[in-house]
């Protein structure tokens, strides 16, 4: 089947403005019809996504409506009606599903990703649909969907009700700021066009609205398969007053009609790329988030907070003297002020929040659960900054909207975090800007996206009534008086590797050097200082980061500290390298799980084979290996005295003894 209706084919249409002024992006299909019906200026968008799976007839309802609105091509419609005969579920009848699924197809090929872009057009009005799969990723491609959809389809079988996953689609649409929700009850002729039954469904859901505080809530009761309102009305449902769906979609005045994004005053450009040919010319790249911009008017650009005043704007070539929300632009200042691409240029009297700490509503999309303090990546528009999530607030339970205390999140669940980057950045709430108040998280080691977020506000935390106390030894005062250079040797390696044998000899050696040193050891240290903590995944990241924390201030005291920690995760390796910088020298002590079985020095391998031990590393919870250790020590190849020797011997080579 061709691609025709997909927004990645290869014939190009012109940008094209809606009736707000703003720009879009160029669509391409390449049909003559079609063609000339999206390019009539003259008419209002409408973005939309279809929430529901697809028994819910959610590829019916497309697939009708692109019939309908007469978006399907001739070959297309005469193999649809072929394959209909032949594979089709509806006794040779035309099944609509046939031909979105069609196009899903083509997207598993790789035409699309994650979400399709469907363009139809009617007289009134131009539409553009996200159709999302409706499988397992669902949540995942929901969100990235809706991010610019003004108004969210929930279907609903009208034989089921309302199902857990309606509750899940209304909540997310609600929380990525969908303001207008129609429930379409479809399948109505399978429930004799029942008024009760659509009724009951009505008072059913509008509980759900309520408690979600949904602006703007329709119903209409549709039969996508057989056409009933969603064009005509039907004869089936005289009792329905209201207008068929496409009307409704035609007439609908959405809030980003009545108040399009260019009118306000909050100019944004996340600068993608500095475009410097030559030198006499720096141009900075990017979309336009949301305002406008005109030669000549002030600007400051963050987090930096220098300011300019704009010097030319180019839309491609061509220098024009306004830009708009929507536009991808090159501008030029006045002044040679550093901008580095991932920071946002802004209209200086509407500043957005900068700040490292926020609150944020994330959707966990990850099959790895969410862990409290380990250290993620987060990208928002062109900046990337690791950081933590420093607490989840709550979570919500999808089916009353209840807030849950918990420690961490597993896929699809929702919560409400804080958290701590390692730099400032620029953001506005997700309330007012869609672009510069949403973020993505990323995994460091396996580079997934594990959550999308949406920014509540800022933390004023209270370290702003806190101060570094300066003191007049400082840390460099300390290493001088014991004429040594303060490193940390952070061992790592499974239990029973041989870690803290090998760290012991290690010291003793230094001592007989005259070193000045300390070893942090993970059975001394949990006696102590992390007593509190078990074994689970977000304690061993809590622990480590104490322990980074304390290695850090040690080394400012002018030590040599020995850290002898199984510390499994990659993640938190990183966020103790980051802490402690040069001064952090890894040392994976590599020795086979089957030879950590048998030594058993402390009896704990048996243990765990009775069951008695749960959350053992190596065994049911995981090590992630060092890939590129300072030293790399296969311990059960040499005895432990040699290995000792091996680390003195690169300390020396290094110059860091
Ligand atoms: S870490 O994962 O947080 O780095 P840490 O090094 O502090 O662990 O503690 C590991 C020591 O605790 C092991 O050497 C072992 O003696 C003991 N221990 C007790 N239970 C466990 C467990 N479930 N997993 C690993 N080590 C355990």
């Amino acid at each position: 089947m061709e691609n025709s209706l997909n927004v990645n084919s290869n014939e190009e249409i012109e940008p094209y403005n809606n009736d707000n002024g703003t720009v879009n992006e160029p669509i391409n299909i390449n049909d003559g019809d079609v063609k000339s019906n999206l390019k009539n200026t003259n008419k209002s968008l409408l973005r939309f996504i279809t929430c529901g799976s697809v028994d819910d007839g959610k590829s019916t309802l497309i697939g009708r409506m692109l019939y309908d609105a007469k978006f399907i091509l001739k070959d297309q419609l005469d193999s649809l009606i072929k394959e209909s005969k032949s594979f089709g579920t509806q006794n040779g009848e035309i099944d609509f599903a046939l031909l979105v699924d069609g196009l899903a197809a083509e997207r598993e090929q790789g035409i699309t990703i994650d979400v399709a872009y469907r363009f139809f057009a009617t007289d009134k009005r131009k539409f553009i649909v996200a159709d999302t799969p409706g499988h397992e990723e669902y949540t995942r491609n929901m969100a990235t969907g809706a991010s610019t959809a003004d108004l969210a389809i929930i279907l609903i079988d009208a034989r089921k009700s309302i199902l857990q996953q309606t509750k899940r689609h209304s909540f997310i649409a609600n929380l990525l700021g969908i303001k207008h929700i129609l429930v379409a009850v479809n399948k109505m002729d399978l429930v004799d066009y029942s008024q009760d039954i659509f009724d009951e469904i009505k008072d059913d859901y509008k509980l759900i609205a309520d408690n979600l505080g949904i602006d703007d809530l329709s119903f209409i009761p549709i039969s996508a398969l057989k056409g009933d309102n969603i064009v005509k009305k039907s004869m089936d449902m005289k009792w329905y007053n209201g207008p068929p769906l496409i009307e409704y979609l035609e007439n609908i005045e959405t809030i980003s009609s009545i108040i399009p994004s260019h009118k306000n005053n909050n100019f944004r450009l996340p600068v993608q790329w500095i475009n410097r040919p030559d030198l006499d010319f720096r141009g900075f790249c990017g979309t336009i988030a949301s305002g406008k911009i005109i030669t000549g008017d002030k600007i400051v650009t963050l987090p930096s907070g220098k300011s300019s005043i704009v010097k030319s704007i180019l839309v491609g070539d061509n220098e024009v003297k306004t830009a708009f929300s929507g536009q991808a632009i090159t501008i030029t200042l006045n002044d040679e002020i550093d901008i580095s691409r991932g920071d946002i240029i802004v209209n200086p009297a509407s500043r957005p929040m900068v700040n490292n700490a926020f609150q944020a509503h994330i959707i966990w999309m990850n099959d790895n659960e969410m862990l409290v303090d380990k250290n993620y990546q987060f990208k928002s528009c062109n900046k990337i900054i690791s950081g933590n999530i420093r607490k989840i607030n709550h979570k919500i339970n999808i089916n009353d909207f209840c807030h849950i205390n918990t420690k961490n999140l597993s896929l699809n669940e929702v919560g409400m975090v804080d958290i701590e980057l390692d730099q400032s950045l620029a953001f506005d709430s997700y309330n007012d800007n869609k672009t510069t108040g949403a973020f993505i998280m990323i995994d460091r080691l396996t580079n997934e996206t594990v959550a999308c977020g949406m920014i509540i506000d800022q933390i004023k935390s209270e370290n702003n009534n806190l101060f570094w106390q300066k003191t007049s030894i400082d840390a460099e005062d300390h290493a001088r008086q014991k004429s040594q250079k303060p490193i940390i040797l952070w061992f790592t390696g499974l239990s029973g590797s041989g870690k803290s044998s090998i760290a012991n000899i290690v010291e003793k050696k230094l001592y007989g050097l005259g070193k000045h040193s300390f070893i942090l050891d993970g059975d001394n240290i949990r006696h102590g200082l992390s007593k509190d903590l078990d074994f689970s995944q977000n304690d061993r990241v809590e622990n480590i980061r104490r322990i980074s924390e304390v290695a850090k201030l040690m080394s400012d005291a002018g030590l040599i500290v020995l850290t002898s920690f199984i510390s499994p995760f990659a993640s938190d390796r990183q966020m103790a390298k980051k802490m402690l910088g040069i001064k952090y020298t890894e040392i994976f002590i590599d020795t086979p799980l089957a030879i950590c079985q048998q030594r058993d020095p402390k009896g704990l391998y048996k243990k765990v084979k009775a069951g008695e031990i749960r959350n053992f590393t190596g065994i049911d919870s995981p090590y992630e290996k060092p890939i590129n250790p300072d030293i790399h020590i296969k311990s059960h190849y040499a005895n432990i005295e040699d290995c000792a020797d091996l680390i003195i011997k690169y300390l020396h080579k290094n110059n860091l003894i």
